[in-house]
This record gives C-alpha cells, sequence and structure tokens, in this order.
C-alpha cells in the first residue's frame, strides 16, 4: 500500500506536467489519439521538426491553409516550447 501511494506520487508530476501557453490549442485540431483524423497527431514526432515545421509556417515557406496564422501567434521560443510538450 505504501509502495503503491509512493509510486502513484513520482508519477503524478508526469501528468501533472502543466501545458505551456497555447499549447493545449494544438490538440483542439491535432488529436493525440486519433491516427485516422485528417489532422495529424503530433505525439511522437520529434519535438525538433514540429519547431522547424511551426517556423515555416510562420515565414510562409510552407504552404498551409490557416497553421501559417497561427505560428505567426508564437514566438520561437513558445515554439520550442510547444513542440517540446505536444510530441511528448
Ligand atoms: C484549427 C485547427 C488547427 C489548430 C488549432 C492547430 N493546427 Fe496544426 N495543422 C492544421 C492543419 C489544417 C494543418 C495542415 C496545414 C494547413 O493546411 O495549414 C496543420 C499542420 C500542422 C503541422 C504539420 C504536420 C505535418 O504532418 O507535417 C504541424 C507541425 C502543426 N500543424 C503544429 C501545430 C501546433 C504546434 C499547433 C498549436 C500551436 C497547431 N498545429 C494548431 C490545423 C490546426
Amino acid at each position: 500500500m505504501r509502495a503503491l501511494a509512493l509510486a502513484l506520487l513520482v508519477a503524478a508530476p508526469a501528468y501533472a506536467q502543466e501545458a505551456p501557453p497555447g499549447a493545449s490549442t494544438c490538440l483542439g485540431c491535432h488529436a493525440p489519439t486519433r491516427s485516422d483524423a485528417a489532422i495529424p497527431s503530433l505525439r511522437g514526432r520529434d519535438a525538433a521538426e514540429v519547431a522547424a515545421a511551426m517556423r515555416a509556417f510562420r515565414e510562409g515557406t510552407r504552404p498551409a491553409t490557416l497553421m501559417d496564422r497561427l505560428a505567426r501567434g508564437f514566438t520561437e521560443e513558445e515554439t520550442q516550447a510547444i513542440a517540446a510538450w505536444i510530441v511528448r
């Protein structure tokens, strides 16, 4: 019992990890668990790849319907924090 409580205590911070500002909105479209969705999940991707895609959207070098406008709402620093969080 004590071991279980301890295990839960240790595991809790991983679940409670706060999303950086703006990151939870990404999940509204990039649902983490649906692989059949029209908009791909970002879970399990490489964080650097996600950040690079966001940079390309922001700079207009990658064609987009809406990610270009969305990406412009974040600084490079914010983008990297979001990318690191969303792939987990
Ligand atoms: C309103 C829905 C919506 C939201 C919210 C959204 N996206 Fe997207 N995302 C899309 C669509 C649609 C595309 C395909 C490109 C396009 O048409 O703009 C895309 C493409 C991407 C891609 C490229 C995926 C690939 O497989 O190459 C990345 C990376 C991405 N989004 C990251 C994010 C991040 C990070 C956020 C949160 C800041 C976010 N998106 C929020 C709809 C959304």
